[in-house]
């Protein structure tokens, strides 16, 4: 197995980890979190430093493949972003749970992450650095712009666009043909009807726009 770097400790770690470890083509040799002292241990993984010391623990560790199992999608973007200005040549793999359902014509970006029976449609296109997270489903057309995430449960009919670094909360769902702008939060539960701007969060059922957002405001508890 190749040896693979885990940046990130939090629950959404935990789950790329059991993927990971499900998956068996990556062997993890230890994780980088600013929050975390290193020497702690997370998930059973020791805590090796901070993400800025990436360069140099790719060497230490002869390790060349990395991935950012961060949840929130502002702070996976930037820290994704530095990793591939600091360690260009290094390779960024994405994690496919077995057990879920993945169309051969899914076109999948580096750095994504598909977790347990999350099922993705023919033809569907997700950038870089995505999560498609437990039970979500993503219809035939589909498109992820990077680092965007649906979470659990969530349902996108064929042919919806989630922009870049947008979120489509727990058990949210999309109809047929609808685009999310870049940097919107379709809160937990809502049913989108009607496109989505940018940097707005958008609730309820039919879900309207409550307020504007800031790319880096936190949607996460
Ligand atoms: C949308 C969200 C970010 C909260 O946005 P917010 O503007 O900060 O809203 P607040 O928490 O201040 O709540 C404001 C009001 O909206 C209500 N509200 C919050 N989220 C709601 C939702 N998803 N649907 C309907 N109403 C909601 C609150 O109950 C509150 O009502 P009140 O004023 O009557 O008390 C959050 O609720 C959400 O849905 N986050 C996504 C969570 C998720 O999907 N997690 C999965 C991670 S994998």
């Amino acid at each position: 197995m190749k040896p693979l770097i885990v940046i990130g400790s939090s629950g959404h770690a935990g789950s790329v980890l059991d993927c990971i470890e499900m998956e068996g083509q990556y062997k993890v040799v230890g994780l980088l979190d600013s929050f975390e002292p290193a020497g702690a241990r997370k998930h059973g993984y020791e805590i090796c430093g901070a993400p800025e010391d990436a360069a140099r623990l790719s060497a230490a560790l002869s390790c060349r493949s990395f991935f950012v199992a961060v949840g929130d999608n502002w702070s996976r973007s930037r820290i994704s972003q530095q990793l591939r200005a600091d360690l260009p040549d290094a390779e960024y793999p994405s994690i496919i749970h077995p057990t879920a359902i993945v169309s051969r014509t899914v076109r999948l970006g580096p750095g994504c992450v598909l977790l347990a029976g999350s099922i993705v449609g023919n033809d569907v296109i997700i950038g870089t650095g995505c999560i498609v997270n437990v039970a979500a489903a993503i219809g035939h057309d589909c498109r992820l712009d990077d680092y965007a995430s649906v979470s659990g449960g969530v349902r996108m009919s064929g042919a919806s666009s989630i922009g870049l670094r947008s979120s489509a909360g727990v058990s949210s769902t999309l109809i047929e043909k609808i685009t999310v702008g870049r940097d919107a939060v379709v809160a937990a539960g809502a049913v989108v009807f009607k496109d989505v701007p940018d940097e707005v969060v958008v609730f309820g059922n039919p879900a309207k726009i409550v307020r504007q957002r800031k790319p880096d405001e936190t949607y996460l508890r």
